[in-house]
């Protein structure tokens, strides 16, 4: 397994799942871990990252000494080189010749990280690699022992290598799509340098997954709040798997859900595939507590707080219960790990069903939790979850809550469901559905006029969003076909009665954030 160093790169999380994908397993620390923890981990390998700071300043991270000492091998990238070349006695400087961006190496020598991976070569024969550059930093003195294995134009020491003790160093961004060879590369460092065996695939992780929860849980039983969306219905099939009839989950249906989508975990979970699910309608009473309410973070506090209070009423009467299983992923556990600082301003008060109460009594069994979203949805397909349930796009906690703007009414709620349906209906017939991240539609709650036949019409309006994302943190508006938007305009104004009028939302995020409320 690998250890991987976060020195503050936007990256961290992507070369992590890289390797990964390379099918080895790997974890994330802070660089400022102990030399215990290092130690303890017992990586084959370890991988710094890149980071903002400057080695050139004393007071900024460096990598715990005993990282050098361990008789391992260990990749530096970008701050993680700088870092491991100034620790071991190497010069760095700051440049005024900043990179960013695309830029072309030139392999230098031979190398067991470069040698042979190449995207062009030059006139003379030297391998030339199109990569993804992002420094101000640069090496200018190697380090005792190190050679010279790759220069650019900004950056003539590019990478350096001491193969002797496994030491490699790249000033670019392997673990970046921009960088093509970039997979041939941490592959290279992982599976020969690091001699780890690619044995982290979605059947060995179900594997130790079940057996983890068996030796967890015992006889002991578990609940589970199922919600239909990805995570947690992965976790429902894990569990189903692991250990059965000593899993129940609890599905809460808000009535804020989308068209059909009650009806439908029914069917894959309690009746496809056998999980206890105990089925809670509580439209009624999520519309009675929303009646009159119009302001967004009144109406997402309302929706949370009935969510636990329901989930509690239901989980106490499973009165052998001793575990709760949640559907919490590893981004999930670094960004809150990462989030202590507490700087980040509250945009939006975010809901999930894993969000529950601490006094429950009940003990934490988190299957997921070192997963990534990618290796959830491979573990969901290889328990036999259908394709359309584990690509789904992300549905927020609060449901179509904060998709009708101002004051929910079951009426709004129906004509929504319609509308969105046939959107979404149009992005799988168009085999767009996979190629944005998140399109959903939105009902505005006012009146515009128009004309049908010889009739006039005065009825709502619906506002359709898709966006295009890596993070959901930033978004740009999906670029869909006129003729396709087109389509879906005259679909949903023709079949859904009480619509006279679509838009398209070309908003950004930022400013605009991706749902409407
Ligand atoms: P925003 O609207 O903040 O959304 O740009 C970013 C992503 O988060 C989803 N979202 C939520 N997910 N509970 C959730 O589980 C929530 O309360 C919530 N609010 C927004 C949103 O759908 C998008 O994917």
């Amino acid at each position: 397994k690998i250890l991987i160093l976060d020195f503050g790169s936007q990256y961290t999380q992507l070369i992590a799942r890289r390797v990964r994908e390379i099918g080895v397993y790997c974890e994330i620390y802070s660089c400022e871990c102990s030399d215990e923890e290092v130690k303890n981990f017992a990586a084959n390998g370890i991988i710094l990252s890149g980071g903002p700071e400057t080695v050139t300043s004393a007071d900024t991270p460096r990598a715990p000494q005993s990282v050098f000492e361990l008789g391992v091998p260990v990749l530096g990238i970008c701050y993680g080189m700088q870092t491991m070349a100034e620790q071991l006695g190497g010069k760095v400087e700051s440049s005024n010749h900043r990179e960013f961006g695309y830029a072309q190496i030139r392999a230098r020598g031979h190398s067991k990280l470069l040698s042979g991976i190449e995207d062009h070569l030059s006139p003379e024969g030297f391998g030339l690699l199109d990569v993804w550059m992002s420094h101000g930093d640069r090496v200018v003195d190697l380090p005792g022992g190190f050679k010279l294995i790759a220069s650019s134009d900004g950056a003539p020491i590019a990478g350096i290598a001491d193969e002797e003790r496994g030491f490699y160093a790249l000033q670019f961004h392997p673990e970046v799509t921009h960088t093509k060879q970039g997979m041939r590369i941490l592959s290279r460092f992982v599976l020969e340098i690091c001699g780890c065996e690619a044995l982290w695939t979605a059947s060995s992780i179900i594997d130790d997954s079940i057996h983890a929860v068996r030796a967890k849980v015992g006889s002991d039983h578990v609940i589970l709040g199922l919600s239909g969306g990805v995570d947690s219905s992965v976790v429902a099939a894990l569990l189903h798997k692991a250990i059965a009839d000593q899993l129940t989950c609890v599905f809460v249906d808000t009535g804020l859900l989308r068209l059909h989508e009650g009806d439908q975990v029914m069917a894959t979970f309690a009746e496809h595939m056998g999980v206890k699910v105990i089925r809670v309608n509580a439209e009624q009473r999520y519309l009675a507590a929303l009646n009159g309410v119009a302001d967004p973070e009144q109406k997402r506090k309302i929706i949370g707080n009935l969510f636990v209070e329901i989930f509690d009423d239901e989980a106490g009467k499973i009165t052998d219960a001793k575990w709760l299983a949640q559907g919490t992923i590893y981004p999930d556990v670094i960004e809150s790990a990462g989030s202590k600082s507490g700087k980040a301003h509250l945009i939006k008060s975010h809901h999930n069903v894993g969000g529950l109460p601490e006094d429950m009594k009940l003990k934490l069994v988190e299957p997921l939790r070192e997963l990534f979203k990618d290796e959830v949805r491979k573990i969901g397909l290889e328990l036999g979850l259908p394709s359309d349930m584990v690509f789904r796009h992300p549905f927020p906690g609060p449901g179509l809550g904060v998709r009708i703007l101002g004051e929910v009414k079951k009426t709004y709620a129906d004509l929504l469901r319609q509308a969105d349906a046939i959107f979404i209906e149009e992005l799988y017939n168009h085999d767009l559905y996979s190629k944005v991240s998140q399109a959903f539609a939105v009902f505005l709650p006012v009146k515009s006029v128009g004309v049908m036949g010889d009739g006039r019409r005065y009825d709502y309006v619906i506002a359709l969003r898709a966006v295009e994302t890596i993070d959901f943190m930033t978004a740009r508006w999906a670029h869909l076909p006129y003729d396709f938007l087109d389509l879906v305009s005259r679909r949903i104004i023709n079949e859904v009665a009480g619509i006279s009028r679509v838009t398209y939302d070309i908003s950004g995020k930022p400013p605009a954030t991706i749902e409407w409320e």
